[in-house]
């Protein structure tokens, strides 16, 4: 799978060659590349912004380097992300929708954003996604963008080792949707006088996969009743329902 950022700050992107996403790009199983919007700026000062139609505070992303880039990294089989405090929840399903793509481009806004036209046309081109990581507001799309890759790239076939699998994390589509993991341990069996969990010593799967869903079910309700109320009884088991 493919990945191309195009950004002001090229810089942000060096952990993207460090741990998980690293070893899966020295594989082969992924690539980046990420490029200076500026390169597509032609003026002697490299300028990508302007004063915002409307008045007000900040400046606004010029449609023209923005245009040029894309037409440039922009394949037919690309989507197109937009990182925006203003787009639809980034999820782990779109995180799995996204990881089915043979090729993400990521446009990295700065300051009030980019142009709006400059979606609406890339709208008729390709499969454009205006993603939040959440409802607050950063500085640019550069840490939004590495959050979306290190999300869709760990659910790229070979990305994580065959030991580890993603049906069982927080929010997992299935069994997980609206849950979010329970506590783990690892050794020493005691540590400053706390006790793992006798059941996670006994060797019984039944009785693990039984403990840690309803842990599963007590932390979602304690931490994210929110999750528990959109919970579809038809993922329910029959020990659930008694809980
Ligand atoms: N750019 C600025 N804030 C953002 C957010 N919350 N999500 C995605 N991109 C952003």
């Amino acid at each position: 799978m493919r990945f191309d950022v195009i950004t002001i700050f090229p810089e942000y992107f060096s952990p993207l060659s460090a741990s998980l996403l690293g070893k899966a790009a020295d594989k082969g199983l992924l690539s980046f590349g990420v490029h200076d919007l500026r390169d597509w700026a032609y003026d002697r000062h490299r300028t990508v912004d302007d004063t915002p139609y409307g008045g007000g505070p900040g400046m606004v992303m010029k449609p023209a380097p923005w245009g040029e880039a894309l037409d440039d990294v922009l394949t037919p089989e690309s989507r197109l992300v937009v990182p925006t405090p203003s787009g639809r929840p980034f999820t782990q399903a779109v995180a799995g929708e996204l990881a089915s793509a043979p090729h993400l481009v990521f446009a990295c806004g700065r300051y009030e954003g980019i142009d709006s036209r400059v979606m609406a046309h890339y709208r008729d081109v390709v499969e454009v996604h205006e993603l939040s990581i959440g409802d607050y507001v950063l500085a640019g799309g550069e840490v939004a963008v590495l959050v979306m890759v290190e999300a869709v790239s760990r659910l790229v076939p070979g990305v994580l080792g065959n030991a580890e699998s993603v049906s069982d994390d927080s929010f997992a589509p299935g069994r997980m949707e609206t849950l979010v993991e329970g506590p783990v341990y690892t050794k020493p069996p005691v540590w400053r006088d706390r006790e793992v969990p006798a059941v996670l010593k006994s060797g019984h799967h039944g009785k693990i996969a039984r403990w840690r869903r309803d842990e599963a079910f007590r932390r979602t309700a304690a931490l994210r009743p929110d999750l528990l109320a959109r919970l579809d009884p038809k993922a329910l088991d029959k020990h659930d329902r008694r809980l």
